[in-house]
């Protein structure tokens, strides 16, 4: 299912993300850059070093990228140019900024994505997994997150996708879109 706002198409698509054919992906890291589980684990193994690389000189220059931040590397062997390294909240029980950290991935991560001048990136779904955020929840936050942002912003990607890997997640984003707009 796909929406427009302003000149920016949103689309919610079921799928792998480390297929997708744009020119960022996006990463549900961990503050240490460490390679995980999950998404992590799956953009990694397709991209390659180039990516474990880039992440290792981020450490050493930064320590790593603190919860609700993002950072860039390349994409390596991927067919996306550049991966976002965003780090999503632990749930907590929704009482410890978890929503305001996890709107703050998507919104720092399209700011990036316009500091380096990427016209498409897709997203997963952040912290819905190991991370533990209620998916309904998390789905309202992200899209609301990513409307806000265009909405105030004069130079946006023209093209945003969400990459939900199974079902019941992509039924959740799917729902959150006719809620959010
Ligand atoms: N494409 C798209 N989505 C995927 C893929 C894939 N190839 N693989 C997994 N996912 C989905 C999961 O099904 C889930 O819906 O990504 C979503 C996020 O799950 P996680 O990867 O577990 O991310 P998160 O909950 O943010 O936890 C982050 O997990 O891998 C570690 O290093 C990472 O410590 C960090 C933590």
């Amino acid at each position: 299912m796909n929406k427009q706002i302003k000149q920016t198409d949103l689309e919610m698509i079921q799928g792998d993300i480390t297929k997708a054919q744009v020119d960022a992906i996006v990463n549900a890291a961990n503050s240490e850059l460490i390679g995980g589980g999950g998404v992590d684990g799956a953009i990694r193994r397709a991209g390659g070093d180039a990516i474990e690389g880039a992440c290792a000189e981020i450490r050493r220059r930064e320590g790593g990228c603190p919860t609700g931040k993002a950072v860039i590397t390349p994409g390596g062997n991927l067919h996306a140019k550049y991966v976002i390294h965003t780090v999503g909240p632990v749930w907590e029980g929704g009482n410890s900024g978890e929503a305001e950290l996890l709107a703050s991935c998507y919104k720092e991560s399209l700011r990036l994505a316009v500091e380096n001048n990427i016209q498409s990136i897709a997203f997963p779904s952040i912290s819905t997994g190991i991370y533990g955020y209620p998916t309904e929840q998390a789905a309202v936050v992200a899209l609301t997150a990513v409307k806000e942002l265009v909405l105030q912003s004069n130079t946006v990607p023209a093209t945003i996708q969400f990459i939900l890997f199974d079902e019941a997640t992509h039924a959740c984003y799917v729902d959150a879109l006719l809620t959010v707009f």
